[in-house]
């Protein structure tokens, strides 16, 4: 079945309450916009559903962690029988790296980041998919990283995780072209963020949460199956993927450590 042209008047933002989630719950809202807003911090959650409602969007929100399957699950459903979803957008992420500790990243770190990025991921993306396949239409887009092109040193856990969404997300496009569904993976090079702003070493080409909002929500509007950003770091990151291994580590051999701290 061709994807049909959406409508796109529902959208599911989960980690809205900082960074990309923020910018994009605030690039969408607008009059006759439903928007859907998860994030932990419920300060920081509740003055970015104010600035939605403040541009005339229906906001209904959440504080909701995304590893917790079945209130993902519970809440995501009521939100649909209310308001079928027509775009879901699984960006809640979290980041950790090795800080120069030769051993590598602590299991647990390892674990929570994996639980957060992937199986976070899952828990937004599984209950929406099952209504929007009966529904035959629909939009999913998946938080992935250029950090997911190979494995960067200094952040296995988060390279890893963003990978298996990268790689997840481009096969669920193919399996669900066919039932009207669009998927979408984004790939963004460094924005500035929470998650950013504990980096301490320089971050090439970064950009602002706002713009890289807009260009994310150009591309899901064009049905894009990878949005990559900035172009330059997208064309880097596709290099150091394609060039042999022992070339790339030897390169990245000289590239700094990341922050040990996990937010
Ligand atoms: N910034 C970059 O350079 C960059 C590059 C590529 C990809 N990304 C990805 O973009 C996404 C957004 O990150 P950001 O850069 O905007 O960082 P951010 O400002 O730290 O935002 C992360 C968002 O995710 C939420 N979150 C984290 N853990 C959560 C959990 N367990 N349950 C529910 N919500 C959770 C946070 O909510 P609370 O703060 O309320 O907990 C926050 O709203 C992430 O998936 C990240 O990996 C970022």
């Amino acid at each position: 079945m061709a994807a049909h042209k959406l409508d796109t008047r529902v959208i599911v933002i989960t980690g809205a309450s900082s960074g990309i989630g923020q910018a994009l719950a605030e690039c969408y809202a607008k009059d006759g916009i439903v928007l859907g807003l998860t994030g932990r911090n419920q300060a920081r959650l509740q003055n970015v559903v104010l600035t939605c409602q403040g541009k005339g969007a229906h906001v209904i929100w959440s504080v909701l962690d995304v590893t917790d399957r079945q209130g993902m699950a519970q809440w995501l459903g009521a939100l649909d029988d209310e308001y079928p979803i027509d775009l879901v957008i699984a960006n809640a992420g979290i980041s950790a790296g090795t800080g120069g500790v030769l051993i590598g990243e602590d299991p647990a770190q390892v674990r929570h980041v994996f639980d957060v990025n992937l199986h976070g991921v899952l828990n937004t993306v599984e209950p929406v998919q099952e209504r929007m396949i009966a529904r035959g239409r629909g939009q999913i887009a998946l938080m992935s990283s250029l950090a997911g092109y190979r494995g960067w040193p200094g952040a296995p856990a988060y390279c890893g995780s963003k990978a298996a969404v990268k790689i997840y997300g481009e096969s669920l496009r193919g399996v669900l072209k066919k039932t009207g569904i669009r998927v979408n993976v984004v790939c963004p090079g460094f924005v500035r963020s929470r998650i950013t702003a504990r980096n301490a070493f320089p971050m090439p080409f970064l950009v602002e949460a706002d713009k890289a909002a807009h260009i994310i929500a150009k591309g899901l509007k064009k049905n894009k199956g990878r949005i990559v950003f900035p172009a330059v770091s997208g064309v880097m990151s596709w290099f150091f993927m394609v060039i042999p291994d022992f070339v790339a580590q030897y390169l990245l051999s000289f590239s700094p450590d990341k922050s040990v701290e996990n937010g």
